[in-house]
């Protein structure tokens, strides 16, 4: 590669440049923007939500997915190598090693629901497909997504298959004809949002759902709410686990880490905040409620479908489009503990994608069993801060509000405290004032911001 980068520099670059975008925004954009975003902006109340979350990705989400980028790129490895790697050069203890095993933890966790709630996109292309929705009313949409929720054989089918499909990959490493794709369906579902926006100003409610996301009324900002757009601002942007310290590692030297990272999480804010607009013109059109909970987009969509000319097809297509953005997002949550088997365990592929894939889907029965049989069941019931939650919830609730600000919070301290200066410097190559902007935020601000709001919550 060496002789093929001195023939064409120009290409190699941008080639490569070009695969950590398409790779980070695979991961980045999922559920997390067109399912979880719409649903928790509901709960919490709209705008002032909405705001806290986007200062949340500013002053906290870009920076760390900054850091992580520069620790991937320096360390050319793996998560847990790189952190090995950064370890001995600079002479730091090597059990910063485990802040990658965080991230190993939280990614199977949260694979294990991210999986069911896949497969409920991937059931939805079927009944988009099948025309049963055109023309029904919204108690009749409500019904069909009830119906899906109470039958946990169906929820299984699913759920299996979105799993095998993720699996599928991961163990042959189709990876690269993947984020090909990512240049072409990306934009597809970017504009399908762009037509359900424009679909959903027709509804005479856009004014109403465009207050309710945008004007803060802080009055209904919860501190629990600040949490979760915290930890929905990690979720999001695929941070606090290493995700992008792996990708980091494609990134070439002389590449922007800041403006790469930057894009990446436009992009990323972007197809929430569409996702968003598309829903709540929906939600108040129809009367339904804002606060309705994790089956919010899959009570309201339906209804731009069963209404608009070519439901059917719009509809099939835009939920194959949410299935193939969860599918990219899905792989890069299994292949750090696959990579991390094959590495510490000596396993093969193939039997690490299988022994990983098969525990994470077991746990994922235990989701989906949260949303039938055993709804009533908080087996952590007994801590005032767990009260009510399935697990289900608890899985969503440890991973995003957890795990994840505390992984970021280790790689904020990692890089803002004990890498050296010099070595952050030469990595990012930015202007002065840049650098000293990024290098504050990170040593203060953002380890300030994520204890200040975990220490609320928690105590
Ligand atoms: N960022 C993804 C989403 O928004 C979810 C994800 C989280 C993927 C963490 C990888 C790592 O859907
Ligand atoms: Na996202």
């Amino acid at each position: 590669s060496g002789a093929n980068s001195a023939a064409s520099p120009k290409r190699a670059f941008w080639s490569s440049r070009m695969a950590f975008i398409l790779a980070a925004t695979g991961s980045a954009v999922g559920l997390g923007n067109v399912w979880k975003f719409p649903y928790i902006t509901g709960e919490n109340g709209g705008g002032a939500f909405v705001l806290v979350y986007l200062l949340c990705i500013a002053i906290v989400g870009i920076p760390i997915m900054m850091a992580e980028v520069l620790i991937g790129r320096r360390g050319g490895r793996s998560p847990i190598s790189s952190m090995g790697i950064l370890c001995q050069r600079d002479k730091l203890h090597s059990n910063w090693r485990w802040l990658a095993g965080i991230g190993v933890l939280a990614s199977f966790l949260i694979l294990s629901f991210y999986s069911v709630i896949g497969g409920w996109a991937l059931s939805y292309v079927g009944t988009a497909g099948s025309g049963e929705l055109s023309g029904q009313s919204s108690e009749t949409i409500g019904a069909i997504f009830s119906g899906l929720l109470a039958d946990p054989g169906t929820l299984l089918i699913w759920h299996t298959l979105f799993m095998a499909l993720t699996m599928l990959v991961v163990a042959r490493g189709l990876r690269g004809g993947l984020e090909r794709a990512v240049t072409i369906l990306m934009p597809a579902l970017f504009v399908l949002l762009l037509l359900l926006v424009g679909y959903a100003m027709t509804t005479g409610h856009f004014g109403q759902a465009l207050s309710f996301l945008f004007q803060p009324d802080f009055s209904k900002l919860t501190t629990e709410g600040i949490l979760v757009a915290l930890g929905h601002a990690f979720f999001t942007l695929s941070l606090g686990m290493g995700v992008m310290m792996a990708y980091g590692s494609y990134l070439p030297k002389g590449v922007s880490i800041a403006r790469t990272s930057m894009l990446v999480s436009v992009m990323d804010t972007g197809v929430a905040l569409l996702a968003g607009l598309a829903i709540f013109p929906l939600v108040f059109a129809n009367g339904l409620e804002p606060g309705a909970g994790p089956g919010l987009i899959f009570q309201t969509l339906p209804l731009a479908f069963a209404q608009m000319p070519f439901g059917s097809l719009f509809g099939t297509l835009f939920f194959v489009l949410l299935v193939f953005a969860a599918w990219t997002s899905a792989i890069s949550l299994l292949e750090p503990l696959v990579e991390w088997l094959e590495e510490r365990r000596g396993m093969n592929r193939m039997i690490s994608t299988l022994g990983a894939g098969i525990a994470a889907w077991l746990l994922g029965i235990g989701s989906i069993l949260s949303l039938n049989e055993w709804s009533d069941f908080a087996p952590l019931g007994m801590f005032a801060i767990f009260e009510g939650k399935t697990i289900f919830d608890l899985l969503d609730y440890l991973t995003a509000n957890i795990l994840l600000p505390l992984g970021g919070l280790l790689v904020a301290v990692f890089v803002g405290w004990f890498m050296a200066r010099q070595a952050l410097e030469n990595e990012l190559s930015m202007g002065r004032r840049s650098f000293a902007l990024w290098y504050g935020v990170l040593r203060y601000v953002t380890p300030v911001a994520v204890a200040i709001v975990f220490i609320y919550n928690l105590v």
